[in-house]
């Protein structure tokens, strides 16, 4: 199966699906992007001999204006956003249905929305006392961590002392969740079924 991954950050999650064991001869990844010109992740790419795309800050940019070429060049089938903060144009959201999936460092519909990322998550979970957090994997839609959801796994955080805390145990599940659903797309194990998604054993 032949995928591209979204990244923003220093891309472990990226690493994590390049290293992976179960997706080794399952998947190709044709493509890493990125909104931002230095993104980290792209080393990690350039290292693996994977072609980069930066698409700039704003969607009014060249690089927002080929996505859709470029990945219509490029005959994938699934979008894995691995830490991209930036929304996805509604030309391709559309076009990709049921294709996108993305990661989210929490337990969706919680800790979610415009600005909550990364860290701010972790924070935003610690200050509220809960005592369970972890990752979700979701389709993606036009707005922010609101498409169904594929995925999720918990993190027992009752005895954290901080967000970073947090960040590295929900980190270590990400590493997990992303390559296991990457792999179950690639054995077209996952469907909408009466409104949920269903992963066929
Ligand atoms: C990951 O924790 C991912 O869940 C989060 O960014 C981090 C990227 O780390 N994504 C979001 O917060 C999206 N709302 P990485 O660059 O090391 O893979």
């Amino acid at each position: 199966m032949k995928i591209v991954v979204f990244v923003s950050g220093r891309g472990s999650n990226l690493r994590a699906i390049l290293d992976s064991r179960e997706l080794k001869g399952k998947i190709e990844v044709k493509a890493v992007f990125s909104d931002r010109e230095n993104c980290k992740a792209f080393r990690i790419a350039e290292n693996n001999s994977i072609n980069t795309y930066t698409l700039g800050e704003n969607p009014g940019q060249t690089g927002y204006k080929n996505l859709s070429h470029v990945l219509n060049q490029l005959n994938i089938e699934l979008i894995v956003l691995a830490g991209f903060l930036k929304l996805i144009p509604d030309e391709i959201v559309k076009k990709y249905k049921n294709k996108i999936i993305n990661l989210h460092p929490a337990l969706l519909p919680s800790f979610s929305g415009k600005g909550m990322y990364g860290i701010h998550v972790h924070e935003a979970v610690f200050n509220s006392s809960v005592k369970v957090s972890g990752a979700t994997v979701h389709f993606v839609d036009s707005t922010y961590d609101t498409g169904k959801i594929i995925v999720q796994k918990c993190v027992d955080i009752s005895d954290v002392n901080s967000p970073e805390e947090i960040a590295q145990r929900v980190l270590k599940v990400e590493h997990q969740l992303l390559p296991f659903v990457i792999g179950k797309f690639a054995d077209k194990k996952i469907e909408v079924i009466n409104n949920r998604v269903v992963i066929l054993e």
